[in-house]
Order: C-alpha cells, then sequence, then structure tokens
C-alpha cells in the first residue's frame, strides 16, 4: 500500500469534475417521500406555527398541492389525516368516509402519477391521543392490532399505493398483510416504521397533526432511544412478518441505527428525517446561523450515506428545486 508523498488523498479534491466522479452518495427525488397533512373542512392552508413552510390542506388544497408536487418531480406522499371527530375508538380512522379515504380518492382521481402512501395509526383519531386502545392507562396490544388491520384495509379500498404502520404494537404486519392479502391487495407493499424510537424530535408533529397524547407518554410501545442491538430485532420481526420496506425513525440522531439495519438485512431501507429535525434547521436557518440548504442536502446526504435507500422529509420540495438548480 502507498504512502505519503506517493499517495495524497487531495488529488481528487482539486478539480471539481473529478471530485464528481468520485462521488460516493448521490441524492435524487426518486429517494424522496414528503409528508402531508389533511384536515377536514374547506380552502383550509394552515401552517404549523413550529414548522414553517408546512400546512394542514383541507382537500381540495392538498389536491392542488399534489400537483405542483408532480411539476418539482416528487413521485411519493405519505399522508398524515386529522378528523373532524375523534373518539376513544379513532373511528375516522377506519370509516369509509374518513378524512383519509376521502383525501386518497380525491388525489387519485385528480392527480396522475404520485405514489401514495398512508400512515397506519390511531393516535391522530383518539381523544386521548394514544396509538391504540386503551384500557385504564394501557395501550392494548392485540385489540388495537385488529383495528389497525381494519384501517390498512380501508386506506387501500379508498386506493392507497403502499401501507405504513407506525404504531409499533407487536403482531401488526402479520396481521396487517393478512387482511390486506384476504381482499386482494396481494400487490400492496407494506412499509414499516419496524424502529421508531419514543423521541423528543417528534414534539412538532403532534402540533401539526394534533396528536399529542392526553396524558402520559408513548414508551410503553416505543423504542428507547438507548438501545442499538434491540432495532435489530424489532427490523428481524417487521420482515418475518412480511414487511417489504423498513423504515428507521427519527434519521438524523439514528445514522448508526441505519447502518447496522441496512447491513444486517439488506432489504429496502428507509429513513423518516421527522418534524423536530426539520424545525431546528428551519430555526437555525431563518436566524441565520447557518446556511440553511447546504445543511438540508448535508443533513440528506448523510441519512443515504448511513444506508437509506429512500428518505422521509419535509424538505422534499426544497430538494427538488435545489436539484433543479443543479443540473
Ligand atoms: C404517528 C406518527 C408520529 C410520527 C409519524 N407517525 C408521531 C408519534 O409517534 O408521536 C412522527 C413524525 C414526525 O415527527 O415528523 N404514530
Ligand atoms: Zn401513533
Amino acid at each position: 500500500m502507498a504512502t505519503y508523498p506517493t499517495k495524497r488523498l487531495r488529488r481528487l479534491r482539486f478539480n471539481p469534475i473529478v471530485r464528481d466522479l468520485v462521488r460516493e452518495t448521490i441524492l435524487t427525488k426518486d429517494d424522496l417521500i414528503y409528508p402531508m397533512f389533511v384536515i377536514h373542512g374547506e380552502n383550509i392552508k394552515n401552517e404549523i406555527k413550529s414548522m414553517p413552510g408546512v400546512f394542514q390542506f383541507s382537500i381540495e388544497n392538498l389536491v392542488a398541492e399534489c400537483k405542483e408536487l408532480v411539476q418539482l418531480g416528487i413521485k411519493a406522499i405519505i399522508l398524515f389525516g386529522i378528523p373532524e371527530h375523534k373518539d376513544e375508538q379513532g373511528s375516522d380512522a377506519y370509516s369509509e368516509h374518513g378524512i383519509i379515504q376521502r383525501a386518497i380518492r380525491a388525489i387519485k382521481s385528480e392527480v396522475k402519477d404520485l405514489l401514495v402512501i398512508t400512515d397506519v395509526c390511531l393516535c391522530e383519531y383518539t381523544s386521548h391521543g394514544h396509538c391504540g386502545l386503551l384500557k385504564g392507562d394501557e395501550v392494548l396490544n392485540d385489540e388495537t392490532v385488529s383495528l389497525l388491520a381494519k384501517e390498512a384495509v380501508s386506506h387501500a379500498e379508498a386506493g392507497a399505493d403502499m401501507i405504513a404502520p407506525s404504531d409499533m404494537m407487536d403482531g401488526r404486519i402479520a396481521a396487517i398483510r393478512k387482511a390486506l392479502d384476504y381482499k386482494g391487495f396481494q400487490n400492496i407493499p407494506i412499509m414499516s416504521y419496524a424502529v421508531k424510537y419514543a423521541s423528543g424530535y417528534y414534539g412538532p408533529f403532534r402540533d401539526a397533526a394534533d396528536s399529542t397524547p392526553a396524558f402520559g407518554d408513548r414508551r410503553s410501545h416505543q423504542m428507547d432511544i438507548a438501545n442499538g442491538m434491540e432495532a435489530i430485532r424489532e427490523a428481524e420481526s417487521d420482515i418475518e412478518e412480511g414487511a417489504d420496506i423498513i423504515m428507521v425513525k427519527p434519521a438524523g440522531a439514528y445514522l448508526d441505527v441505519i447502518k447496522d439495519v441496512k447491513d444486517t438485512f439488506q432489504m429496502p431501507t428507509a429513513a423518516y428525517q421527522v418534524s423536530g429535525e426539520y424545525s431546528m434547521i428551519k430555526a437555525a436557518g431563518k436566524l441565520d446561523w447557518i446556511d440553511e440548504e447546504r445543511v438540508i442536502i448535508e443533513s440528506l446526504i448523510a441519512i443515504k450515506r448511513a444506508g437509506a435507500d429512500i428518505i422521509l422529509t419535509y424538505f422534499a420540495k426544497d430538494v427538488a428545486k435545489y436539484l433543479d438548480k443543479q443540473k
């Protein structure tokens, strides 16, 4: 092996064309999924205070925004719903006339070439803001799983292209797969939030989705932030149960976990750059404390470099515009 002065690592850094030739990680629009919030009502476009540039849209405005995304070259969205009525069972989540079901039908009838993924959980729909049915203050597992399977089927029936369960109940991937197959949706993929931590970075999302738990937290189902090996066990069980894509969430503070999961299973792997990651970059950018565009790209390249094939990010529109500018 050559050493200095024969070896000079700077040789490949002087010429920008050479730098382009040897670059290891490339970010493209094909990698991105844009999260969106749909709310009941008409003519609504509410900016989320803690997430500048992110909005709750009523259905017709959501459809208009989706058309703009397609123009920008963004190919996939993940939908979150804020229903008119919440109850203890989260009924709107699996109602044929639920907010998500209506939104999917509207998008599918008016927008071409956009992949519609739906988040499957109950916390946006329950009056108590928990991810499942409660008994006292315990989130019940198996009873919740049946409702999640019902929710997934109703999303598929409305026209969803992919199902993304984010609840972290045990056994939900198997139950959802079985329910989808039984109804003839064998070809609808499941992107499992397989490795989801009980994270402080979800704060702004809970404003956006109006899903803050009325009491307690999500530590009885989401993972302990301190655990890395447990991530492998979580991913493994979801893969065994039939997940097609596995997700790690959040992304930026869990790059080691993304890499471990990717290296261990070599499955299509997604990472969710969550609301708090977005808000922090936005806030520092607004204060001119960092170069916002540079840091956005750096944060996403790091997630890809760690092993993510797919990134869910609220920066998808900014990235698309940036990539167009590069050309
Ligand atoms: C619902 C769900 C959450 C997120 C995605 N799906 C919130 C939570 O678990 O509390 C967070 C996304 C984000 O912060 O951007 N279970
Ligand atoms: Zn939830």
